[in-house]
């Protein structure tokens, strides 16, 4: 569009005036949508260069494995490249009953329903329960995502301090006998802390509330089979909702919700991000059952991929890095201002070690991160380089 044109229209007044990101741009530090050309599982190619991936959801470092590979590919050639239709209509393969049928089983759920995105459960099954008069209750450290499908529904949105059961309790009191339910992550997606799912269910019951847990970085990677937060701490039954993402340790695309089967019944009838989007492809729908099933056999993976967060913590305290209350693979590092964080971030990107940067307004514009996630296929050699390079550039940057 000319110039002329985006001149006249007062909507597009702020399209021209955002400036901040050509800034960055100019300055050689922009750090985001940079395309990956080639990827090794932890190993990627950005710019003609290879690069540590320290970034990475894919907990497992399954999106290379030969038999997700092979399950993706016999499905794409069985059903096609794609479902071109909605779950309620032509959309549902018998692939996508299969997968709720495992899931289902594996987190001890009675039914779960796949969504098409982790994104999409999350809107799908909040827009779709808390209705007029209901109160929906969200940590403040809660996903995006839990935000937007709380937005989405006709119900009143609380938000209490991250992690704070009186101030729950005290919420919850003021909602009185109205619907209510509590949403919070089981691993927290920028902090790596855990939620404390036991006080959480003590408040809920009191109040007669209902509690829901997004897995998307506890699956396959916390409770005794890799089965989430509610299993590591012995809480399936009590949790009333299960809901998660294939993008991370699934290593694919889609979502899921788990609960007792009237919820996911009404949830499958009511959901408008299920109904009025096109369903799972087959090749991902194949590759997230293959996926799931590796995830429970080679159980090494999960061994390895604890041992390799140990090593990270370890790693970045005893370099004298502030990581915070992190309890899991995910890993942030405190940096600082933001242009410092920028700085240290390209510095880390030309020593070959891909961070994701943790700018405002996720966070304080003094306490900017560098997100690093560490995989269960990282070698230890891998892990010492990337500890090394942070704190050559770390302290030459009085980071550390
Ligand atoms: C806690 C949490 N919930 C939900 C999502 C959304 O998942 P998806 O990428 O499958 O849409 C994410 C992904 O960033 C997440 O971190």
């Amino acid at each position: 569009m000319d110039i002329q044109t985006l001149e006249h229209i007062a909507l597009f007044d702020k399209c021209r005036q955002f400036t901040k990101a050509r800034e960055i741009q100019a300055a050689g530090l922009y750090p985001y949508f940079k395309p990956i050309s080639e990827s090794e599982d932890t190993v990627v190619t950005i710019e003609g260069k290879k690069r540590i991936m320290l970034g990475s959801n894919n907990y497992l470092g399954l999106t290379h494995h030969p038999k997700v590979l092979e399950a993706a590919q016999r499905a794409l050639y069985q059903y096609g490249s794609g479902c071109t239709g909605s779950r309620f209509l032509n959309g549902t393969l018998d692939l996508h009953r299969q997968l709720e049928d495992a899931l289902a089983r594996f987190l001890g759920k009675e039914e779960c329903l796949v969504f098409s995105t982790g994104y999409n459960a999350n809107l799908g099954f909040i827009s779709a329960l808390v209705g007029r008069g209901d109160v929906v209750m969200l940590d403040k450290l809660d996903h995006a995502s839990i935000v937007d499908g709380a937005k989405m529904s006709f119900g009143e949105t609380e938000r209490f301090t991250h992690g704070d059961l009186a101030s729950l309790d005290r919420k919850l009191e003021r909602a009185g006998a109205r619907g209510s339910m509590i949403v919070v992550d089981g691993v927290y997606s920028m902090e790596g802390d855990i939620a404390d799912l036991p006080g959480l269910l003590r408040v809920a019951r009191k109040h007669g509330a209902a509690v829901a847990v997004d897995d998307a970085h506890a699956l396959g990677v916390l409770g005794p089979n890799g089965d989430g937060t509610a299993a590591h701490f012995g809480l399936i039954e009590e949790t009333d909702i299960i809901a998660g993402t294939f993008s991370k340790s699934l290593a694919s695309i889609g979502g899921f919700v788990a609960a007792a089967e009237p919820i996911i019944h009404y949830i499958r009838h009511h959901s408008r991000p299920l109904i009025f989007t096109a369903s799972l492809p087959p090749a991902n729908t194949a590759g997230v059952i293959a996926a799931l099933e590796v995830l429970q056999v080679e159980t090494d993976r999960r061994d390895r991929l604890w041992a390799n967060t140990r090593h990270l913590h370890e790693g970045f305290r005893s370099l004298g890095f502030e990581i915070g209350p992190t309890e899991t693979p995910i890993v942030p590092v405190l940096i600082g201002p933001m242009e410092q964080t920028f700085i240290m971030w390209r510095r880390l990107f030309d020593a070959g070690v891909f961070t994701n940067p943790v700018m405002p307004p996720a966070v304080q514009p003094s306490q900017c991160r560098l997100r690093t996630s560490v995989m269960a296929t990282h070698t230890p050699d891998q892990i010492d380089y990337c500890l090394e390079q942070f704190a050559i550039i770390g302290r030459e940057l009085g980071v550390i």
